[in-house]
């Protein structure tokens, strides 16, 4: 897909990712969408592409952790004007410790961001893609999206919805010229683990993670190469997972955040 002139919406474009992700669309002549809480640095982010590429972006600052707040976006971006032909459901956050460790408040809104509105937004711009020669959604899942987290239960199960969710999608959508795809990065740098970890609990000082920009790359080639997901990073586990019972697979999940988490007894 040339996506030159295409307008791209990108969740979570302030940082990590989705930051990587505005700046290299908007190297390949998109104009760009840019959605998160954080309006200064999504203005210094639309500010430095415009200036760069030459192209449009737009900034909208929500929290998609709110209720209805991916239908006030929709309705607000099409208020706008502004006709999107790709989505990038991006934006998310997880937590690392005991279950019971934080707040129902902040699970709910995990899968409010997580889930409610990244399904809402493929929702209501599915219906405008409809009408479109070419479009396209980009959902970002997770390796664990493959696998049960112990200690980080809820948000793994939050990305086992983000891949099986778009992979329905991909089945219905097959036959027409919406293009779907999951990203599913492996540890990324990014902000992500100071949101997960803020305490700094977890000793992550021997993970390999890769760089953002080398995931948004990643998972945009794999969108243009027809790929229905994709795995970035370390993709062995995985693989080796396949061949262990799942009560064999939690046991050793579990083990390695207990011991990465300092909760060995
Ligand atoms: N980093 C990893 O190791 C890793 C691995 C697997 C999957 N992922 C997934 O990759 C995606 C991007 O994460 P990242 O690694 O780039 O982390 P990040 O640097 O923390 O970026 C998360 C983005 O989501 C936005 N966001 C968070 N809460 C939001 C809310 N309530 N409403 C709107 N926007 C919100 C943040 O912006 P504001 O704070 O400004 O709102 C930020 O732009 C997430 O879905 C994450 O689950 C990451």
């Amino acid at each position: 897909m040339n996506l030159k002139g295409k307008t791209i919406l990108i969740t979570g474009a302030s940082s990590g990712i989705g930051e990587s992700f505005a700046y290299l669309l908007a190297s390949k002549g998109a104009h760009t969408v840019l959605v998160a809480r954080s309006k200064a640095k999504l203005d210094q982010i639309a500010q430095e592409i415009q200036d760069k590429y030459q192209v449009n972006a737009w900034v909208y600052q929500k929290d998609l952790g709110i209720v209805s707040s991916a239908q006030e976006l929709y309705q607000e971006i099409k208020g706008d004007g502004v006709d999107v032909d790709i989505i990038i459901n991006n934006a998310g956050f997880g937590k690392w410790g005991k279950f019971e460790e934080f707040s129902l408040e902040t699970y709910t809104s995990m899968i409010q961001l997580n889930i409610n509105s990244l399904m809402e937004l493929c929702y209501l711009f599915i219906e405008d893609f409809k009408e479109k020669s070419e479009s396209g959604i980009i959902n970002v899942g997770s390796t664990a999206s493959f696998i049960p987290v112990p200690y980080s239960s809820v948000y793994a199960a939050t990305k086992s919805f983000v891949l099986y969710f778009t992979e329905g999608l991909v089945g219905e959508f097959a036959d027409t010229n919406i293009r779907i795809s999951c990203l599913c990065p492996g540890s990324t740098a990014s902000n992500f683990s100071a949101v997960a970890d803020p305490n700094k609990q977890a000793d992550t000082s021997t993970t390999n993670s890769l760089s953002s920009d080398e995931v948004a790359r990643l998972g945009l080639e794999a969108f243009q190469a027809g790929k229905h997901y994709v795995v970035t990073g370390r993709r062995m586990q995985l693989k080796i997972f396949k061949f262990l019972s799942r009560k064999r697979v939690i046991t050793l999940i579990a083990d390695y955040w207990k011991k990465l988490l300092g909760l060995e007894k």
